[in-house]
């Protein structure tokens, strides 16, 4: 005969049950690390940092679930550069890049952003190199991360009907990324530190890319690239990103797809804001 349980034990089964339901509903799927990972402290002591030879540490550039690191913290175990390193390096080694591939090279070797231990793979870009039309994102999601391309979500399906609606598609005229490479645990807003990183090899994608216009789809990307917060306010109003040499792109910062999806009554306001981009792209 079998174990027959007892109410406490019942009870117990159901809090442990009610308990995951609400991690899940707060946006926690995956186990990641045995202790606390503080996201804010990344930059390691000087000495170590200097004692360290940089970029010692093999990259895991792609990996499956089971590979992952036991641990989610960055500060004291994985990181070799500080801040200041890891922005210089990435900006040494943009630099160096001159076509789409090798940038996507670079980026995937890159281990100056601590996302990159708690990814399965780096996620760079997807789309048509040097299309006119290019898009920047945020952060790769759960789907993204495991597909490594951008975009693939529920999100990026309506992201894709939006394109459809003006006659472009990632399959034939259009270039999408983020600006980070490798999604944020639990999908929490990116850091300045972790954007600061990836910043010189976004500014890279744009330069190379040369595109007629950017489109900023959300607050995030809008505030890293134009330094402007708002995006209620500064949705379907060109401004202009400057890269890191100075060249400068029109952008339209639009409402973020996931966004709709939540408030679907706002879609009006990117179609609106769609119809200016698709004007754009067509008179020059
Ligand atoms: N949201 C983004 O901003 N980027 C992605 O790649 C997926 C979802």
């Amino acid at each position: 005969m079998g174990h027959q349980f007892s109410m406490a034990e019942i009870s117990k089964a159901d809090a442990a049950r009610a308990l995951l339901r609400w991690y899940a509903e707060m946006g926690v799927d995956e186990t990641i690390g045995r202790t606390p990972a503080d996201f804010f402290a990344w930059e390691p002591p000087r000495a170590q940092a200097s004692a360290a030879p940089p970029y010692s540490r093999p990259a895991p550039a792609t990996r499956t679930a089971s590979d992952r690191p036991a641990t989610g913290v960055f500060a004291s175990d994985t990181a070799l550069l500080s801040a200041d390193e890891a922005v210089a390096k990435a900006k040494t080694i943009a630099a160096a890049c001159t076509s789409f591939e090798a940038l996507g090279e670079a980026v995937a070797a890159f281990d100056g952003c601590p996302l990159k231990q708690s990814a399965m793979n780096t996620v760079f870009a997807d789309g048509v190199p040097g299309s006119d039309l290019l898009i920047i994102g945020e952060a790769p999601g759960r789907e993204e991360d495991r597909v490594g391309k951008p975009f693939v979500g529920r999100a990026g399906q309506l992201l894709d009907r939006m394109l459809a609606s003006i006659g472009r598609s990632r399959e034939k005229d259009t270039l999408i990324s983020n600006v980070i490479y490798w999604r944020p645990p639990g999908n929490r807003t990116p850091t300045q530190l972790e954007i600061a990183a990836c910043r010189p090899f976004v500014d890279r994608l744009i330069e190379l890319t040369a595109p007629k216009a950017v489109m900023l789809a959300g607050g995030v990307s809008t505030q890293a690239l134009l330094g402007v917060s708002g995006i209620m306010r500064s949705r379907g109003v060109w401004r202009e990103i400057e890269t890191a040499t100075g060249a400068r792109f029109p952008a339209l910062p639009v409402f973020h797809p996931a966004f709709l999806l939540r408030q679907p009554g706002q879609k009006r306001f990117a179609w609106a804001d769609l119809l200016t981009l698709e004007a754009r792209l067509r008179d020059g």
